[in-house]
């Protein structure tokens, strides 16, 4: 098979060695994927749907499956932002889609089995509608194994295009429409950076930024820096202008989006401007709460921390993934950084900002990791009392250097440790949210409640989801509520007065 990962030139690709499975092949690459070059990232405004595409989708309507992470999440409202001005509705009925698109994650092995387990059930729905587009997009795409076994083994799917190939979508949907063969398009390779593509965004409340794309750190048990290439930050002045609309449009929540949101602004050449630069800028627009994530603590900087301790507009929320409490599992793993460096950053975030609330992510059964190593997990975990945390048992990944290390560590021994793990985390959430009773806290109230639609649920500066029974009409809004009742996941309260309309 002959598979091209180099510029995205339709034509050149045209494939009729690709043993009848894809039209057009170009097939990912984990190998080409890790590659870090020099080239310069272009930016580019001109984005536009071709002319022959506009309007097909009149009458027409797609669905799309979003799996993992807010970055997905936020593509999603990409495609979703394509698709609509191509003339497609979106629907949830996948019996009335023309369009069904899966976009996933790859981050671990269950969220791929999910995506695969759907795939298959799709047999069925594309045997009842043989005019139903399927498709694959999103960090599987990426992995060459996912896309060969698709090819191979799910010959009901029509379409399956990369993370960086997001913005060729309508000439990718021509193809699949007019073509018999699977169409594949999966750069390896990042491209530049494509800046007005339209968006249909989730909600009117809240809304996603993207601040740069891509993640050049490779901790070794991660598929991400393979699958959304290497670091490349929007400009400032782009992200600063999307910031001011969504204000202007009455949003009130903005999310910054990056892998490692700390790293933005080095891969300029020609300006010194760092994340702590884009955030002091940032925070003085118009906008009530500006959150961020995901931060590494390798490169979050003391001039960052300077700024946060601003506050305002910038809430006391911290995602600060720590993954291992022991500095043998974190040299393992590259992290680059040490327990003692990481809880010395976190001493001078509590210092700076006294309310923070810090959240974190956690791997257990790291390759090799003993019961000592895990108790120093425990141990920083109490040490740190995180207000949450996202827990996980290592899950190896293909093509990257922690798959190939020895893991003597049974399955049944991680899945303890995660099970303790939580507990202690439990805990101490619980400590934390019972501090909060009888409080008052602002809250922005975000909708009704997902079990009780009685109820409304809001959430502190801090990210903590209170519920609290009050007039609908104050959804969008902030309010003054005195918590009454602390649980480990959610607090429940009273409206006190109301702050802003
Ligand atoms: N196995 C388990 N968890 C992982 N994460 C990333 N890669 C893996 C993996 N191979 C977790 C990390 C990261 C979060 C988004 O997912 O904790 O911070
Ligand atoms: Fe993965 Fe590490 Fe990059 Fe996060 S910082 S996306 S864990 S490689």
């Amino acid at each position: 098979m002959t598979v091209k990962n180099e510029t995205p030139d339709l034509k050149s690709v045209k494939s009729k060695t690709t043993q009848d499975f894809a039209k057009y092949f170009q097939a990912p690459s984990l190998k080409d994927a890790k590659k870090r070059g020099k080239e310069e990232i272009l930016v580019h405004y001109d984005f536009t749907i071709p002319e022959e595409m506009e309007g097909v989708g009149k009458g027409k309507h797609y669905l799309i499956r979003t799996y993992g992470c807010q970055m997905n999440e936020h593509d999603t409202e990409t495609i979703a932002g394509i698709l609509e001005h191509m003339g497609y509705t979106a629907t949830e009925d996948e019996r009335t889609a023309d369009i069904i698109l899966f976009n996933t994650c790859a981050i671990r092995e269950n969220a791929e089995d999910k995506v695969f387990g759907e795939l298959g059930h799709m047999k069925r729905v594309k045997r009842n509608n043989p005019n139903l587009i399927l498709g694959v997009c999103g960090c599987m795409s990426q992995e060459e194994g996912v896309v060969n076994r698709i090819l191979t083994s799910y010959q009901q799917v029509d379409l399956i295009f990369g993370t960086h190939n997001i913005h060729r979508l309508p000439v990718l949907l021509r193809d699949a429409m007019f073509s018999k063969e699977m169409v594949v398009e999966v750069w390896s390779k990042e491209g530049d950076i494509i800046e007005n593509m339209p968006k249909v965004r989730e909600g009117e409340i809240k809304a996603w930024v993207n601040i740069m794309y891509g993640c050049d750190k490779f901790c070794t048990y991660c598929i991400v820096p393979y699958t959304r290439g290497k670091e490349r930050s929007r400009r400032p002045e782009d992200v600063i202008a999307e910031v001011r609309e969504l204000a202007r449009q009455g949003y009130k929540e903005i999310m910054l989006l990056g892998q490692n949101v700390n790293a933005y602004g080095k891969d300029f050449e020609d300006i010194t401007y760092g994340f702590g630069d884009l955030l002091d800028d940032i925070r003085k627009i118009d906008i009530p709460r500006i959150r961020f994530t995901t931060s590494h603590p390798r490169d979050f900087d003391d001039h960052l921390i300077e700024v946060l301790a601003k506050g305002g507009n910038l809430v006391e929320q911290i995602h600060l993934p720590v993954q291992s409490g022991s500095s043998a599992v974190l040299k393992k793993m590259a992290r680059k950084y040490t327990r003692e460096h990481y809880l010395e950053l976190v001493r001078k975030i509590k210092a700076a900002i006294p309310h923070a609330a810090l959240t974190t992510d956690i791997i257990v059964g790291f390759p090799g990791e003993t019961d000592e190593q895990f108790e120093e997990t425990l141990s920083l975990v109490e040490e740190v009392g995180y207000d949450s945390a996202y827990t996980f048992i290592y899950s190896p990944r293909e093509g990257t250097p922690a798959a190939g290390m020895e893991d003597n560590v049974p399955m049944d021994v991680k899945k303890k440790r995660l099970h303790r793990l939580m507990e202690v985390l439990n805990k101490i959430s619980l400590e934390k949210n019972l501090q909060l009773t009888d409080q008052i806290v602002e809250l922005l109230v975000e909708g009704e409640s997902k079990t009780n639609p009685d109820v409304l649920s809001g959430r502190t500066r801090s990210g903590k989801l209170v519920h609290f029974t009050a007039d609908k009409s104050l959804i969008g809004t902030f309010v003054d509520v005195r918590i009454t009742e602390a649980k480990t996941f959610t607090l429940y309260g009273e409206i006190v007065t109301k702050v802003e309309a």
